[in-house]
């Protein structure tokens, strides 16, 4: 089935039609997301958009079990990915394999996301001959990150290691790498010497493909960045929902005979 997938999303490649990413955490917006989205990721930023948490460090595995089987369920053509929390993959490759198991396996997606490169060389590959498929994530990393995000890639040793990150993990066999927060000549210098699909969020147009995170790109939070636009302001279509809603109750409006069990 995967297997499929993986060469559905690697045929849009070969032909140059960019990749469309999203993120879900939930059922309503999976179903949604499932209908233009060539890819959907329950990321971790799940912790901080839906649960207000201060980093997506503070996200547990179970967090993301829970998130994914909603998402999974409602998924019937987009690849499914599940971002590996902070803290469960990191030190140990075998916990790292029993914990990726988990997810695969708890919420039936197709492959788990892990943010690093070099770092987690041994363990990616782990996972991978243990047949876990992984999408690798370079550049910003939130989970490494303590304090305001930034740009990467404009200090010469920025652009080493995003390189050899890149490196490293198609050698252990990703099937794709996001790409987050990066200069636009490093980015150019990945793409030419990726062999797999390369997903940019902040990462200019270059990329293969694009991921938003759905609430931002609906104008649903409160994130800015340069590189976010947002396509919906649905913050103020709820308050104004909310407000009809509020004034038909007042005005006992609402609700109807219509909407009345008789
Ligand atoms: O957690 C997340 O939503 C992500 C995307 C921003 C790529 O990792």
């Amino acid at each position: 089935m995967f297997i499929e997938k993986k060469k559905k999303i690697l045929f849009k490649f070969k032909n140059n039609k960019p990749i469309v990413c999203l993120t879900s955490y939930t059922a309503p917006i999976a179903k949604i997301a499932d209908k233009y989205a060539d890819l959907v990721l329950v990321g971790d930023s799940v912790g901080t958009v839906l649960y207000d948490l201060n980093s997506t460090r503070e996200v547990n595995l179970e967090m993301m079990i829970r998130h994914g089987k909603a998402v999974v369920k409602n998924i019937n053509r987009a690849i499914t990915v599940i971002d590996m929390p902070y803290g469960t993959y990191e030190n140990d490759k075998s916990l790292a394999y029993e914990n990726a198991k988990r997810i695969v396996t708890e919420t039936g997606a197709d492959a788990v996301k892990l943010e690093g490169g070099e770092k987690i060389y041994k363990t990616v590959s782990f996972l991978i001959n243990k047949g876990i498929n992984v999408m690798g994530h370079i550049g910003l990393q939130p989970q490494s990150i303590h304090g305001s995000y930034k740009v990467y890639g404009k200090k010469k040793c920025e652009q080493t290691q995003i390189l050899k990150d890149l490196f490293f993990l198609e050698d252990a066999g990703v099937f794709s790498v996001v790409i987050e927060c990066t200069i636009q000549n490093l980015v150019k210098e990945v793409i030419k010497n990726s062999k797999v699909p390369i997903i940019g969020i902040g990462a200019t147009s270059e990329c293969n493909g694009q991921i938003l995170v759905a609430e931002d790109l609906l104008g649903l939070t409160q994130f800015d960045s340069k590189f976010l636009k947002k396509f919906e302001n649905l913050k103020l279509r709820i308050s104004k929902a909310f407000n009809n809603f509020s004034k038909d109750v007042k005005n006992r409006k609402y609700p109807q005979k219509k909407n009345y069990y008789k």
